[in-house]
């Protein structure tokens, strides 16, 4: 699994010591019901977490979760990572930010970068992003990456005692703006 750069951000595999790190934003309900998990209970609940992502198969490298690193001082402040083979060229991604980083568009900057490694080095013919349907900041990353909205699950999921609305969006290859 490499590591990957951008102009703030280093992307690398998450580790056993990113765990207060990843609980200090996992145990925030405003952070786990925008992104779909339950809150963190505990910090040996995210250690199990990142145990089962040091644990997967070599086959299973491509879905491994990348801490999202500042460059200056290398505080981790998110993961991004391929969540889903939905065939062998389309993969799902997804991603979680800490809310004191919130705004400074250092998520599109981070998934652009995954996407750039999912064209170029696994060769994906499309990447897919699905959110909630009140989740308006995922999806303005999407919007800013160039994904097009290509479909409403109804009911799919419950939180707060309602079945939420998800929405699906995707990115082809050919529409995808390659860095210059
Ligand atoms: C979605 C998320 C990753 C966006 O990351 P980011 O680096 O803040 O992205 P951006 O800086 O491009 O901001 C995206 C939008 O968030 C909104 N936003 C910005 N700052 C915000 C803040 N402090 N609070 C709430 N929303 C904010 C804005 O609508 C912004 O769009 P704009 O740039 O057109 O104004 C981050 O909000 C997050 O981690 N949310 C919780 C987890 C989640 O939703 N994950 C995705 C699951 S599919």
């Amino acid at each position: 699994m490499e590591h990957i750069e951008t102009e703030r951000l280093l992307l690398r595999p998450i580790k056993l010591t990113d765990a207060p790190a990843i609980f200090d934003y996992g145990q925030r309900v405003e952070v786990s019901r925008l992104a779909g998990f339950p809150v963190n209970q505990s910090l040996e609940e995210v250690r199990t977490f990142i145990e089962q992502d040091l644990q997967k198969p070599e086959e299973q490298a491509h879905l491994r979760i990348y801490a999202i690193c500042l460059k200056g001082d290398g505080r981790v402040i998110g993961t991004v990572n391929f969540t889903k083979e939905i065939e062998e060229d389309i993969f799902e991604i997804g991603y979680v930010l800490h809310p004191d980083w919130w705004g400074h568009g250092l998520m599109p900057e981070a998934v652009g970068a995954l996407i750039q490694h999912g064209f170029q080095v696994y060769h994906l013919r499309k990447i897919e992003l699905v959110t909630y349907d009140f989740n308006r900041q995922s999806q303005r990353v999407a919007e800013k990456l160039e994904f097009q909205l290509e479909a409403r699950l109804r009911q799919r999921k419950e939180l707060d005692g309602h079945f939420r609305d998800k929405v699906v969006y995707g990115l082809l290859r050919e529409e995808w703006l390659q860095p210059s």
